[in-house]
């Protein structure tokens, strides 16, 4: 979608915020997939509600971006704008065991940054791909760790009222993959409060969950990660390598020969590919195994 209401191109540089004409979602996107729209980058919070109003009164659809490491977007020209949050200088501010941290923070180089400075526990999320912010929304977790453990205060905009609050870590929760933010809630910054920990003992932590991810999920090529939540009490990738999924495929979206609930963009796979090969495998899943497997990957699509 192009902005092109005079009124709208004129306020966003006064509302600091940068438009990047027919930006290519697939480019931003851990996928490589999705079509293009004009991208609004965001420099100050505080130019949020003003900028949402404006889009709203002009009727123009928008989307909130992270890093877009559990996205898959469908194809061609967009039917929203699309707002992401520019990366702040610094990312990190630390106060004795709490860190501040902007939601476009990358997520690894923040857990990178506080274990620098003897603050531990999320040892195991620093090869999680993505935005803080995005780790947030969703609860982000690997190897016995999530985000939400340790989060104080969330400072985010609330699309239903229009104002920027914050929120104390009893008005959250935070489960598998699952928090209580609203779907347009926009995360912006996060009170993080963090073991002491020396950085030598981090760091092998680090190390160990690293070489655990290394060889058993698809490193090197582009995903979402998992593509499917877990059921209770079982295991998505072993139940889709049970039925021999590995290398299955749609166009160019391919399972994982590695890790068979990562599915991977092969080439030039599309949307159409990748949510041809989720509900093939989502159905196969449940003919086998009666179990009918939730998406991870959020689907932004018509
Ligand atoms: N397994 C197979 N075949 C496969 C994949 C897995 O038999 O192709 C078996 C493994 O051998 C193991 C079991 O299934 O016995 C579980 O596999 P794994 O340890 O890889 O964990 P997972 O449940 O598949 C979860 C998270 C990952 C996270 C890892 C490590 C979900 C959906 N996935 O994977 O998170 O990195 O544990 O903690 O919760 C993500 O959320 O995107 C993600 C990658």
């Amino acid at each position: 979608m192009r902005i092109e209401n005079p009124k709208i191109v004129a306020a966003l540089p006064r509302l600091d915020v940068e438009l990047r004409p027919r930006a290519s979602l697939a480019g931003l996107t851990s996928l490589g997939i999705g079509g293009t729209t004009d991208l609004l980058r965001i420099k100050k919070h505080e130019s949020i509600p003003g900028l949402l109003t404006l889009l709203d009164v002009n009727a123009v659809p928008h989307k909130f971006l992270g890093g877009g490491s559990n996205l898959l977007v469908e194809d061609d020209e967009l039917p929203w704008v699309a707002l992401q949050l520019a990366r702040p200088v610094p990312e990190v501010v630390l106060e004795g065991n709490f860190a501040q941290v902007d939601a476009a923070a990358d997520l690894g180089r923040a857990v990178t940054y506080c274990a620098k400075h003897d603050l531990g526990g999320m040892e195991g999320l620093i090869g999680v791909p993505g935005t803080v912010g995005g780790a947030l929304r969703m609860n982000a977790g690997a190897y016995g760790m999530q985000i939400g453990s340790y989060v104080r205060e969330v400072k985010l905009y609330r699309a239903a009222n229009r104002k920027i609050e914050i929120l104390r870590d009893n008005q959250i929760s935070f489960e598998y993959r699952h928090t209580s933010f609203a779907p347009d809630d926009m995360m912006l910054a996060v009170k993080l409060e963090l073991p002491s920990k020396p950085y030598r003992e981090i760091l092998q932590g680090i190390r160990i969950c690293n070489e655990k991810r290394r060889s058993s999920q698809p490193l090197g090529q582009k995903s979402a990660g998992c593509i499917f939540k877990n059921p209770p009490g079982a295991s998505a990738g072993r139940m889709i390598d049970e039925l021999g999924l590995k290398g299955h495929s749609v166009g160019d979206a391919r399972v994982s020969d590695r890790h068979a609930n990562f599915f991977v963009n092969a080439g030039h796979a599309t949307a159409k590919d990748m949510l041809g090969l989720i509900s093939d495998v989502r159905e196969r899943v449940h003919s086998a195994f009666g179990v009918d497997l939730e998406n991870e990957v959020v689907v932004w699509n018509a």
